[in-house]
Formats: structure tokens, C-alpha cells, sequence
């Protein structure tokens, strides 16, 4: 069904494959940069990820104009701030942003300082606050398959001093260029591959079962959970497989793009909250969370779920399960690709695994109710039925 009105839009330029790195050098010649700011961290230029792109650039003729590489797991204001500064002082004129979410959102954090002349990323808080035709031309490379922090038009950056994390959003921080190359994540530890291509599960699943969802969306989950369960188990059994790795880099863009457009709903929420409250790493809480959020908005999205199944468990699976009884088989099949990841890579699959104990769980379920994710979950939840979710999935 077309909804009365929607929106859609992902303006990022898609560079997929072996090799993709080497074409920037051609991309910032057509935006007219020639002194980029390659943004990393310390770990990723141990493991040599960096130097991939740095050789590349110089492969291309193409003189970098700083390299940043104090980039924290958490990324905070003083960051970002510190980052503007440090691209003005070089006189660079494009940012090159290698490394996971936290990478990434730091450099869009630095696009709009810097594209908006301030000193302060406090300066602007909110949304809608950049003007697109001035933006700093960004150049995304992911290294995990998981946040599509690289297609999104979200940046999470910490205030340190108030403790929150600052969410910005709007449709000018999707970087211009979005780089997939199966060498950037051919390293990844089994329990991250694990966890991030849960994380990006729990996108395409939310983006096409919430009440943004629209057939743009839809077209973007429904390709990204066919990858997802085609090829998660490749990449688990096998690290180095280069066609499983780029597939699941593509999975995580296609539902980064999906629900940077449709949004999130509960499963989200609660996630969003277990962070906040307990630390724990955002894709295995998504990966615990899903069937349960799933079986609890399954009365009111069914329909949706049962359109999923196709995807989720393939075109045999779907034709020999009756219609009525779809729905809850693609709560099976989310169930059945958690447990792979559990027997493959240690992913937990309870609460209770990651150190979380019932007497956090009326905390997070107060912090989940007023998650912004909330108002696009299919169905409505109060607090005491967030809570007896947790509790379910302890
Ligand atoms: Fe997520």
C-alpha cells in the first residue's frame, strides 16, 4: 500500500566493491577538492585500514591536507570542536571519514562547524540548522557492516560536560560519496560481524514494519535482509570471504538508507535505553531485542512481519508455511539467525548474558518510553509494557 504522503531521499553517491577506495581520488576531483582531511583512529591506522586509502590517494596524485586520527569510541563535542580547528588550521577543503559510527558521526559533527562558520558544535543543536549548499564534501568509508552511519542523515555525539548524547538529523549530513570495499571489514572480529549485521537486521525489520514506512523504504529493507541472511553465515564460517563481507557492507547501507528515511520503532527504543543505562554494545542489544519487540508489535504489524518471511527465510520456507502462520515464523526466522550468531561468533542472545540484572529493567523502560523511536513504532507501549518485554528477554 502507497501511503497518502511520502518522503524519500538519499543523496549519497554509492562507490561498491574491490577497489571502490580507489576510485576517491576521482570523486573529490569531480567536487573539486584537492586537500582532503582523512578522519580515523588510532586502532584502524595500526591495522593498516587507514594506509589503504592514504596509498590510494597517493596512487591518485592526490596531496592530503591533515590526517586526524584522535577519534574515541565515544565521540564528544570537544572532539568534533577540535577536529574543525585542526582542518582550518591545515586548509583542508573535504573531510574522508574511515572507521565505524563513532567515526563517521564525528565527521558529519565537524561538517556542520565547519560549514557553518562556528567554533561550537553546541551552537547547533537541533535540527534542519545547515544550509546543504554549503556543506563540507564528505567522503564516507565504513569499516563495520552495522550502523549505515554512511547513507544516514544522523549524527550521536556526546556532550561530555552534561553527560547526553546529542542527537543531530537532517538530510544534509548524508555524506556525498559512501565507500564499500570489502577490504575495510575483512578483519572484523566474528562477534563484531555478528552484532553489526544484527544492528543493520534490526533497521531493514523496524524501517519496513513502522509507521514511516513507505515502497522506497520497503524496496531498501527488503534487499538488505535478503544479503542478511544469504550471506551472515558465509561470513561467520569464512571472515575472509571478500563477496560475504562486500554483501553485508551493502545489507547495512540498504537499511541505513531505509530507515534514515522511514525510522525506527521500539526495539530501538529500549536498545537506545539499554546503552544509556548499562553500556552495552548497541547491536547486541538490537540482537537480543528484536523477536521480542517483534512479538509484541505483532498483533498490529503482522501483515507486514509475514511479507518479511520471503526475506527473512526464503522463497521455499515462505510458500510451505500457510499464510496465517507467517508472521510468527519471521519472529522464527530473526530467532534462527540470532541463534546462528550465538553458536558462530558468542553473540549473546539473553539480556542476562551482557550483565544486565531485573532491577535495571524499570529504569530502562522509563528511558525507552520517551525515546524519539517510540512515535514510529507500529504500536503504541506504555512503560509497564516495555518492562515486561525486557523482563521477557532478561
Ligand atoms: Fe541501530
Amino acid at each position: 500500500m502507497i501511503p497518502a504522503y511520502y518522503e524519500f531521499s538519499n543523496r549519497a553517491k554509492i562507490l561498491s566493491g574491490e577497489y571502490a577506495i580507489e576510485h576517491i581520488p576521482f570523486e573529490l576531483a569531480s567536487m573539486e577538492c584537492a586537500r582532503p582531511m582523512l578522519v580515523t583512529n588510532k586502532q584502524l591506522r595500526e591495522l593498516g585500514l587507514a594506509d589503504i586509502v592514504l596509498s590510494a590517494l597517493a596512487d591518485g596524485g592526490v596531496t592530503v591536507g591533515a590526517i586526524f586520527d584522535d577519534v574515541p569510541v565515544d565521540s564528544s563535542v570537544q572532539v568534533v570542536n577540535d577536529l574543525a580547528g585542526a582542518y582550518r588550521e591545515a586548509g583542508c577543503d573535504s573531510l574522508i571519514a574511515v572507521g565505524g559510527g563513532s567515526v563517521l558521526d564525528t565527521a558529519k559533527g565537524a561538517s556542520i562547524v565547519l560549514s557553518t562558520g562556528a567554533t561550537d558544535l553546541l551552537e547547533h543543536m537541533g535540527s534542519e540548522v545547515v544550509n546543504a549548499r554549503a556543506m563540507v564534501p564528505l567522503i564516507a568509508v565504513p569499516t563495520t557492516s552495522g550502523t549505515g552511519s554512511e547513507v544516514t542523515g544522523a549524527a550521536v555525539i556526546k556532550d561530555t560536560e552534561r553527560h547526553v548524547k546529542m542527537g543531530f538529523v537532517t538530510p544534509h549530513l548524508v555524506p556525498d560519496v559512501a565507500v564499500l570495499d570489502p577490504r575495510m571489514t575483512l578483519g572484523l572480529p566474528p562477534r563484531l560481524t555478528a552484532s553489526t549485521a544484527m544492528d543493520a537486521l534490526c533497521h531493514a525489520v523496524e524501517a519496513f514494519s513502522c509507521r514511516q514506512a513507505n515502497p522506497l523504504s520497503d524496496a531498501h529493507a527488503r534487499a538488505a535482509i535478503d544479503l542478511l541472511r544469504e550471506y551472515l553465515p558465509v561470513a561467520l564460517d569464512d571472515p575472509k570471504d571478500a563477496t560475504a563481507r562486500l554483501a553485508l557492507a551493502n545489507a547495512s547501507l540498504l537499511a541505513g538508507a531505509a530507515f534514515s528515511n522511514s525510522m525506527v520503532g521500539i526495539v530501538h527504543a529500549m536498545g537506545h535505553a539499554c546503552g544509556g543505562q548499562c553500556s552495552i554494545a548497541h547491536g547486541e542489544a538490537m540482537g537480543i531485542l528484536l523477536p521480542h519487540g517483534m512479538a509484541y508489535n505483532l498483533d498490529v504489524a503482522g501483515e507486514r512481519y509475514a511479507e518479511l518471511l520471503l526475506h527473512l527465510a526464503g522463497s521455499e520456507a515462505f510458500a510451505a508455511t500457510p499464510a496465517e502462520d507467517r508472521a510468527a515464523a519471521a519472529i522464527g526466522g530473526v530467532r534462527t539467525l540470532l541463534e546462528l550468531a550465538a553458536e558462530k561468533a558468542g553473540m549473546p542472545t539473553r539480556l542476562s548474558e551482557v550483565g544486565m540484572t531485573r532491577e535495571q529493567l524499570p529504569a530502562v523502560a522509563a528511558l525507552a518510553i520517551n525515546d524519539g523511536a517510540m512515535s514510529f513504532n507500529p504500536k503504541d507501549a506504555s512503560a509497564e509494557d516495555i518492562l515486561s518485554i525486557l523482563e521477557g528477554a532478561l
